[in-house]
């Protein structure tokens, strides 16, 4: 696999602050689709000074040619294509190559890299006696990442940071092993024989074979069902510096394995404010459903200040417009429910709150529209995926974006350890007392 790193950011000047009678010029960069950094990593040495953005909110940590996002616009774009294009043309796997090698793979390429991850679906067969360990009850995201680490267990052969031959098996056994790992965790909590994985099928009816055939009864996968887990993974694939990926790099800056740097992820991941909020979000569902189906009461609650309630699936951090990844996945919700004629009084909350939010000036103003996750769990729940594994289908489509992200900080000749500064606030030096004065 050849990496196409291009840190092409520009110098196109300075900004010059004054602070006193001081006066400081630092460099100011651009990117390849015009926006503009200062760039403060000489501002401590220079003035005694750091800059403070709790949150993040405000900070590039990295120059990164992976994925462009324009959250006024709702523009998102995988190495220059949209995913408007990428989601009508390609399937995850051709995506997974795009994202971790810069370019869509041509006929012979594509070949190669599904050979690569068919050789290597199976996990470890002492892998699977973890699976007798867990509590039948464990949330698979545990699941998910507690295996995920422990790769680096059985591979320590594949390691080295620094050696392309590893790192590429790494990506291999990951893309591959993932979901295995993912519907092994599924199987464990319903008390069903572990399913291997079944190589003449997608990625994605390998997975939904996994999850849903016994060895009593096969399984014919829905082609609609594989359709639509096709899309959800495309459009989770990458989102540039989110909060998981964020951890991937940070971990990895400090030149830790590719295992336990996604690992990381994964957790990072589990969180409701992230990959969580698709669960959340239909967990909340189904308790409006169950109160009545009082979506205004649960509208009035998210508004209300002294309430710590949120509408989960709505809102986001940096797509401040619509979430173009929730409008491609809405017509896929749609047709899904169409086809199945579900009658589920979850889709109708569903369709409710969405109508309602949408006209309410509290988040017309606030601009709260709904995001990918929203529509993600009622897709999940309609295919008959379990709540509790709506994030590790996250996991499996943002993996490609976590390796891609991270081969690009060993392959970036900035790289260092990533370690932010801070503003202490604590007590100033002091003495300890004998106990009995305390
Ligand atoms: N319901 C009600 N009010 C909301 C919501 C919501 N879902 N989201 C934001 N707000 C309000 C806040 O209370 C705040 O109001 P204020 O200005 O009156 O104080 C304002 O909108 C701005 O919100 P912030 O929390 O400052 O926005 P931030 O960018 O920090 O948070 C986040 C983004 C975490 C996604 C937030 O919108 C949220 O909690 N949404 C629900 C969880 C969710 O769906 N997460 C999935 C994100 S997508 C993903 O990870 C793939």
């Amino acid at each position: 696999m050849s990496s196409s790193l291009n840190l092409d950011a520009q110098d196109v000047g300075t900004v010059r602050f004054s602070y006193g009678d001081q006066e400081i010029e630092l460099p100011l960069i651009e990117g390849s689709e015009g926006e503009r950094a200062i760039d403060i990593s000489a501002l401590r040495s220079r003035t005694g000074m750091i800059t403070i953005d709790e949150g993040f909110v405000n900070t590039g940590s990295t120059r990164s040619s992976i994925t462009f996002l324009d959250g006024e616009k709702g523009i998102l774009r995988y190495r220059g294509y949209a995913i408007e294009d990428l989601a009508a043309n390609c399937d995850f796997v051709e995506i997974a190559y795009l994202l971790i090698n810069g370019e869509l793979p041509n006929a012979d390429q594509a070949t190669e890299f599904r050979s690569g991850i068919r050789d290597h679906t199976m996990i470890h067969e002492d892998m699977r006696s973890f699976y007798n360990g867990f509590p039948r009850d464990a949330h698979p995201m545990a699941i998910l990442s507690s295996v995920v680490g422990a790769l680096s267990t059985f591979y320590q052969d594949s390691m080295q940071v620094d050696d392309p031959d590893q790192v590429e098996i790494s990506i291999y056994r990951l893309l591959a092993k993932l979901p295995t790992i993912a519907a092994y965790s599924y199987k464990k909590s319903m008390g069903q024989p572990f399913m291997y994985p079944s190589n003449d099928l997608s990625y994605c009816e390998n997975f939904l074979h996994m999850m849903f055939a016994t060895p009593a009864e096969d399984h014919v996968v829905d082609p609609d069902f594989a359709e639509a887990l096709n899309l959800l993974l495309i459009v989770h694939a990458d989102h540039e510096q989110n909060c998981s990926t964020s951890t991937v790099r940070m971990v990895g800056s400090s030149n830790a394995n590719l295992f336990a740097s996604i690992s990381a992820g994964i957790g990072a991941l589990w969180g409701p404010l992230h990959g969580g909020a698709n669960e959340a979000c239909v967990n909340m569902l189904e308790q409006i459903a169950a109160d009545g189906g009082n979506v205004k009461k649960y509208v009035d609650m998210a508004k209300d200040k002294n309430s710590n309630f949120r509408l989960m699936g709505f809102g986001h951090r940096v797509y401040k417009n619509f979430d173009p990844r929730a409008q491609i996945i809405r017509a896929c919700c749609d047709k899904l429910l169409a086809k199945l004629k579900i009658d589920d009084p979850l889709f109708e909350v569903a369709q409710q709150l969405q109508e309602v939010a949408l006209k309410d000036e509290y988040f017309v103003e606030r601009k709260l529209y709904p995001n990918v996750d929203f529509y993600s769990g009622v897709i999940y729940r309609a295919m008959g995926i379990p709540v509790q594994m709506f994030t590790v289908l996250f996991a499996i489509g943002r993996l490609p974006g976590w390796i891609a992200h991270w081969k690009e900080l060993h392959a970036n000749p900035r790289n260092r350890i990533n370690r932010p500064r801070q503003v202490y606030t604590g007590q100033t030096s002091r003495k300890t007392v004998p106990v009995e004065q305390r």
